[in-house]
């Protein structure tokens, strides 16, 4: 159901997905009148498997790592029957249960892509669709996710056979029979790697810098709900819950070397995770073989770092993604000029009025990090917590981006790395003191 462009809403959502509709219900708690304008036809964003937007990174076997009980909202809980890890499918309908809840549809305008935000009198920002709403709002919300541009790798040479990014890999059916090289060792490349290795000839995964494989569960129990045991029941510091982590994993996973992994020369807790419960196994089938980076492509061929030379039908490059908005100028904001400076990973420091929601990739679940987001978002709003000066804003970013600096592996991945626990605590501390970054 579409609702008409309210007349007195003086804020602008961009995107319907899991981020915009927590940052709605939160304005809507507030008594903020807002227009959320969302390029598809219905809600769900990535979440939507073949969504009309065309921007979804869902394949049809992705399950969300995330487990249940730390993945729902907090006045929304997810239901204690449903599995311990949702498809796509059952998160999409989690969502759409919680917009029905909360009456979060009737606020979006669907089939209305933002083409562009622009500064306008006043401090205003002007928001133009491809309907042809043009309209100022005291302040814009973007929401448009952050996982949908592939960002490719240059290698030197040329391949003649298929080349997709993860963003388009949807089943494995046309790779059946074929030889594979999956690119990347993130969430994607494993959960990819593990799907077509059924029905691909042989699969091989490429990684530059290796990883930690986390497990799924650890004793039969999720393993994030035992981080979640050691750092809220046992209120361990992060330092010491992760790296109590590392050690229980490493007991339950062994040496990945003896799968052909190389181990990674960065601590575990400095990564962001790469959680897979087959893929260690199924290289120990032989269905999945690894190897170093790929050094040059030479037509059918790739050559890799140990010289080795192997012929493949396809490569699938599961590299990560860029952080762009085609509606803005980089004059404005360029989410891939580094580090990333957002006040509070939500402000540009000189642009007051926008926001942004779900900028984020947190070590924890992104899903309910957003919900605390929004109502801090909120409360800024509703002029119940105040924001520094642009100084002010200026010194927590340059903490936090000497926190990331010290903290993570240096790489494009980690440009919106935060910690789950630390940034919630933060934004919940804020809206409680009623002025933020003290
Ligand atoms: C494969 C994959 C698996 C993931 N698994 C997990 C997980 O296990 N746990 C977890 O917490 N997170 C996970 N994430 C991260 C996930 O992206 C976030 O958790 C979150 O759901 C993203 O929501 P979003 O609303 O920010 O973005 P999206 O879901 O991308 O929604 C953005 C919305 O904005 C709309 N939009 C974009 N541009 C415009 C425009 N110009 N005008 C109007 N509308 C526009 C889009 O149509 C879309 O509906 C995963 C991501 C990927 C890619
Ligand atoms: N099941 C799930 O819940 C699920 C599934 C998929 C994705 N996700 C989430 O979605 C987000 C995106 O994940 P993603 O896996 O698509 O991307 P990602 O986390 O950014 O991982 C990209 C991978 O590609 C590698 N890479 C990047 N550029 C490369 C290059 N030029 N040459 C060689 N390797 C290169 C990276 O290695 P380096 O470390 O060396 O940079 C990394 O291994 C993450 O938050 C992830 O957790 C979740």
């Amino acid at each position: 159901m579409t609702a008409p462009e309210t007349a007195r809403a003086d804020i602008c959502i961009i995107g319907a997905g899991s981020s915009g509709m927590t940052v709605a219900k939160a304005l809507k708690a507030r008594g903020l009148a807002y227009d959320c304008f969302e390029k598809g036809s219905d809600i769900g964003g990535m979440w939507r498997y073949q969504n009309d937007n065309g921007l979804s990174s869902a394949y049809a076997s992705l399950h969300i790592d995330t487990s249940r009980d730390n993945l729902g909202y907090s006045d929304f809980p997810i239901p204690s029957d449903r599995p311990d890890f949702l498809s796509h499918a059952a998160f999409l309908q989690h969502l759409e249960a919680y917009a029905d809840r909360f009456g979060l549809r009737e606020g979006v305008r669907f089939r209305t892509t933002v083409t562009a935000v622009e500064p306008a009198a006043e401090g205003r920002w002007r928001v133009r669709t491809d309907t042809g709403v043009d309209r100022t709002y005291r302040a814009v919300i973007i929401a448009n996710g952050h996982l949908w541009d592939p960002r490719l790798p240059e290698f030197p040479g040329r391949f003649e056979g298929t080349q997709i990014h993860s963003h388009h890999y949807r089943t494995a059916a046309p790779f059946e029979d074929q030889d594979v090289l999956v690119v990347g060792l993130g969430n994607s490349a494993v959960d990819i790697a593990v799907d077509l290795c059924r029905r691909a000839r042989s699969v091989t995964i490429s990684t530059r810098r290796g990883a930690w494989i986390m497990p799924k569960y650890l004793m039969g129990i999720p393993v994030d709900r035992w981080s979640g045991f050691l750092s809220r029941k046992l209120r361990l510091p992060t330092t010491v819950a992760r790296s109590i982590m590392a050690r229980l994993i490493r007991l339950a996973v062994g040496d990945q070397r003896r799968f052909g992994l190389k181990r990674p020369d960065h601590p575990m807790w400095r990564e962001h995770a790469t959680l897979s419960q087959e893929l260690l196994p199924y290289i120990g089938h032989g269905w999945i073989t690894v190897k170093p980076d790929v050094a040059l492509l030479d037509r059918e061929d790739v050559i890799f770092r140990d010289g080795s030379r192997q012929r493949f039908d396809a490569i699938i490059h599961a590299t990560g993604y860029r952080t762009t908005f085609p509606f803005l100028s980089t004059e404005i904001f360029d989410g891939e000029r580094r580090p990333v400076r957002l006040f509070r990973r939500i402000l540009p420091p000189e642009r007051p009025g926008l926001f942004f929601a779900g900028l984020v990739q947190p070590i924890g679940p992104t899903i309910p990090l957003v919900e605390t987001q929004g109502l801090w978002i909120a409360a800024v709003l509703a002029g119940a917590v105040t924001v520094p000066d642009g100084a002010g804003m200026e010194r927590e970013i340059e903490a936090h981006v000497a926190y990331q600096r010290s903290t993570y592996v240096d790489a494009e991945r980690y440009a919106l790395e935060v910690d789950y626990r630390h940034y919630s605590h933060a934004l919940k501390a804020d809206i409680a003191a009623g002025t933020a970054g003290r």
